[in-house]
């Protein structure tokens, strides 16, 4: 194994060149962290598909995945408060990627400052929108806090089907815009009624119209991808668990599956009044995880949750791939934890077919990772993370 300090490449080296000319995924080819979290300055560059970021724990291996995932989707995928991502008693951050598609390289850069608006640019240029961003750079993250999937209520399993179905399909977003805002809108009116002790049937059925017809548009879209999601996720399940006695699932439930959304609505009119709040519609909707029909948070092992998240995340690329005739950059958190040697190997196996486009994987433990990957005959680029520095290392096999 060779060693190159702080991320710089043999002179020698143009095995990274080819991936330049291949035009159906995202390549990050540069990346400049400026205090972001507890990286005061870092600039790296990743010359290979594979990428590894190992160091010990808290040394901010997971950070660098979150600039990736801010200068893809313009947000961290932990921490929802911009600010709190500037590294303490720091100013503002700076992000910068060099991305390659085909044979056009592009610069992201992002700003949060703790006074002022975040920026997003491309090329120089601000985003006035950052909608306009999205799909553009696409990641996919496997990351431990997809737990909250399978432990929490509804809200996260709806917040990350919508993001995807956000990404493929412009009019579902703007229904769901239409849908949140006309729903808030009809809250407060039930509100209203309470306060002034006094109920205005005709006011609120006025209400209904466009939550109605955005709500039957979510309805139809949901229930159509849902049915063919699920037998994605199905088949990477079994390809990881390698077995015909586990059958993942998702199942949707909707109050719209039951009666149409005009009489569900008048049916609960009571209710609503009586809570001051909209009981009924696809703000209420579940996915229902299942494994061998019963719910995988009550039965499932933590490998088996984990894997049904990694199942999961890849029908998500898989999706994605296919609308934006696009790879995304797959970004792996601590991805070999809880995951048994035969479900790595299956996994791995994906990568070493050459599956996914660019890879970014972190491990606290280097050496099970460079196992992994060399006994898969996998080359990778190592990078090592102490004391706040960066070296790189290439793994050959
Ligand atoms: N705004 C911030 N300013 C300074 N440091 C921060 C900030 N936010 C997070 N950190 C620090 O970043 C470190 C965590 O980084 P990160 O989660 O990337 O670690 P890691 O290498 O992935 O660790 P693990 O192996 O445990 O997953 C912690 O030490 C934390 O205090
Ligand atoms: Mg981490």
């Amino acid at each position: 194994m060779r060693k190159y300090a702080s991320g710089r490449q043999s002179p020698n080296d143009r095995s990274h060149l080819q991936l330049n000319f291949i035009p159906d995924r995202v390549f990050l080819n540069t990346l400049r962290l400026f205090n972001f979290k507890n990286h005061a300055e870092v600039n790296l560059t990743f010359d290979a598909p594979i990428i590894c970021l190992v160091g010990r724990n808290g040394s901010g291996k997971t950070n660098v995945l979150d600039a990736i995932h801010y200068l893809s989707l313009s947000k961290s995928a932990f921490n929802p408060s911009d600010t709190q991502n500037i590294k303490h008693h720091e100013a503002g951050f700076f992000l910068r990627g060099g991305f390659i598609i085909g044979n056009k390289s592009t610069q992201v850069e992002c700003v949060v400052q703790t006074v002022g608006k975040k920026v997003l640019r491309e090329d120089g240029q601000d985003y006035t929108r950052f909608s306009e961003h999205l799909g553009k750079y696409p990641v996919v993250l496997i990351a431990p806090q997809d737990i909250e999937l399978i432990w929490d209520g509804a809200e996260p399993r709806r917040k990350f089907i919508d993001a995807i179905l956000s990404q493929m399909d412009r009019s579902y977003l703007e229904h769901l815009i239409t849908y949140t805002h006309q729903l808030k809108q009809r809250n407060s009116l039930l509100k209203n009624f309470s306060d002034r002790g006094q109920v205005d049937l005709n006011l609120l059925e006025s209400y209904n119209v466009r939550l109605i017809e955005s709500g039957d548009y979510i309805f139809r879209v949901r229930q159509k991808f849902c049915h063919e999601f699920a037998a994605r996720v199905k088949q990477h399940y079994s390809h990881l668990a390698q077995t015909t006695e586990e059958q993942a699932d998702i199942h949707y439930k909707s109050n719209l599956a039951e009666s149409n959304f005009l009489q569900l609505l008048k049916n609960s009119v009571q209710r609503d009044v009586a809570l001051q709040r909209t009981t009924t519609g696809v703000h209420r909707d579940d996915f229902v995880f299942t494994l061998n029909d019963h719910e995988i948070r009550r039965v499932g092992s933590q490998g088996q949750q984990k894997s049904f998240l990694i199942a999961l995340k890849l029908a998500e690329f898989e999706v994605i791939s296919n609308k934006l005739n696009l790879k995304p950059i797959l970004l792996l958190d601590d991805i070999f934890d809880k995951l048994d040697d035969w479900r790595i190997n299956r996994l791995i196996s994906l990568v070493a077919a050459g599956t996914f486009g660019q890879l970014f994987i972190t491990d606290a433990r280097p050496d099970r990772t460079q196992t992994i990957l060399t006994e898969a005959g996998i080359q990778a680029r190592i990078f090592t993370i102490e004391n706040g520095t960066f070296t790189s290392t290439w793994l050959r096999t």
